[in-house]
């Protein structure tokens, strides 16, 4: 089949060096093999150029040229993506946006931040912090990806259980259409009926709508104590079944996350931390966080979740008692999806299903596991129902083009539709889970996606062949 695109030329290449700076532009081996892959599966594919601009204006001109020549373009932050929005499959531009590194304002007096999408998230979070304020959704990967990124998956992290998903947190959007054409999505408030929301459209729309160059973000005050435990549970199911337990008690705690003991055992591996101990007897564990500015009140709640915890089987709580003890924690959890993808875990499921729903989840992904012979390991945000489920087969580093893992997989999409879920709660559906969006869409959901897509990017060059296929 001829491409529908057209391959790059001297004269593009010179056209964007006068664009950005002739030191911008990379076509040499090693950059188009660092741009070609994120941190999805094992997935390679090498863009014709790498373009780095700085301004929201270097984007416009280099859009009007690959709409008018119809060259794929493929928006790129710090390339952490897990669903390989940022993989350039067809070619054409990579266009990156690590030098849109600048925190343009934060507005204390209406608690708002306006930044570039190049910002480190977690330079972000740090940032506001020194003026007691709070943008709480926090990835694992927030020391390394970029603000824009979060904005394309609409990501979100242990907080999001208590503080919600960047969604919540996006007020207005500068974008650059693939026309060219430099548009704000809404306006600076906290309010807003003026017309479609094109600012919440363009949230978790994985770069394939327009380019983000300026971000408005709402903050809220820092709260000023957390607490945080630690709980070994014997039985995967009780702990799965214990999530739902603790908010219908009452609690709203500020993370609730679960780890099955063979991921800590890798990540502890990986780190070489010994912080957790780990016991023969143990199934998984529960990390619970309560924040807020009364610490009595907090100690309370986490006495309060303790007891309600005493009814299933459950060993010795651990409590984090200083910020070196909550920050060992903490980077065991963040890192297990690095740890474990080195030991062969490569493909990387997103599932998240109505919280009471989880137990129901955890065993059908074990069974899937044995009947299809993968080895499985779940973590991830339980309070939000949100499990990540690591798979490895010997063989198949990647779900991508395989079938095996395709039938596979479409089984567990199945399962999680069932349960009343969908496929990604914050990692998108960018390349590789495109296949499966026909089990949770009806052909009427889809026809209303392509039709946006249609009206955005009529050429279908922005990001093409990511979420959905775009029929003209
Ligand atoms: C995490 C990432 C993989 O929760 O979403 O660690
Ligand atoms: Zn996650």
């Amino acid at each position: 089949m001829k491409s529908e695109y057209s391959k790059l030329n001297r004269q593009h290449l010179d056209d964007f060096k006068n664009i950005v700076g002739e030191q911008y532009v990379f076509a040499d081996e090693e950059s188009l093999n660092k741009y070609g892959q994120d941190q999805t599966e094992n997935l390679l594919y090498l863009p014709e150029v790498v373009i780095k601009p700085r301004t929201a204006e270097e984007i416009s001109a280099i859009m009007k040229i690959c709409d008018q020549d119809k060259i794929p373009v493929t928006p790129r932050g710090a390339g952490t993506g897990l669903s390989g929005g940022a993989l350039p499959h067809l070619g054409g531009v990579l266009l990156s946006t690590e030098r849109m590194n600048t925190i343009l304002h934060i507005d204390e007096r209406n608690l708002q931040v306006t930044t570039e999408p190049g910002v480190i998230t977690e330079v972000l979070m740090d940032a506001v912090k020194e003026k007691k304020l709070f943008y709480p959704p926090d990835p694992s990967s927030r020391g390394s990806c970029f603000i824009g990124g979060n904005i394309a998956e609409n990501s979100g992290g242990p907080k999001a259980v208590k503080y919600g998903v960047v969604k919540d947190y996006v007020l207005n959007l500068e974008m650059v259409l693939p026309s060219g054409e430099i548009i704000w999505t809404g306006a600076n408030v906290l309010k807003n009926s003026t017309g479609y929301n094109l600012t919440q459209l363009t949230v978790g729309s994985e770069g394939t709508l327009g380019i983000v160059t300026k971000i408005v973000l709402k903050l809220i005050p820092l709260p000023q104590f957390d607490l945080l435990m630690l709980v070994p549970f014997r039985n995967l199911d009780q702990a799965a079944e214990a999530v739902s337990a603790i908010f219908r008690a009452g609690f709203v705690p500020s993370a609730m996350e679960l780890v099955e003991i063979d991921a800590l055992k890798i990540v502890s591996k990986f780190v070489d931390s010994n912080a957790v101990p780990i016991t023969d007897d143990t199934a998984a564990h529960l990390i619970i966080e309560v924040d807020g500015n009364n610490l009595d009140v907090l100690m309370q709640d986490m006495e309060a979740i303790s007891n309600l915890l005493t009814q299933y089987d459950i060993g010795e709580i651990y409590f984090a008692e200083d910020a070196a003890q909550k920050a060992e924690l903490w980077k065991l959890r963040k890192r297990v999806a690095e740890a474990v993808k080195v030991v062969g875990y490569t493909i990387e499921e997103d599932t998240v299903v109505p919280r009471a729903e989880l137990p129901a989840l955890i065993k059908g992904v074990k069974s899937l596991g044995q009947k299809h012979q993968f080895e499985v390991v779940c973590y991830g945000h339980a309070g939000d129902g949100n499990l990540h489920i690591r798979i490895k087969k010997d063989g198949i580093p990647n779900s991508h083009g395989n079938k095996i893992m395709t039938e596979a997989l479409h089984e567990l999409f199945v399962l999680v539709k069932t349960l009343g879920g969908t496929i990604s709660g914050e990692h998108g559906i960018g390349l590789i889970q495109k296949p499966y969006m026909e089990v949770i869409f009806q052909e009427a959901n889809l026809r209303i996606m392509n039709g946006i897509k249609n009206t955005f990017d009529p050429n279908n060059i922005l990001n093409p062949g990511k979420i959905f296929d775009y029929n003209k």
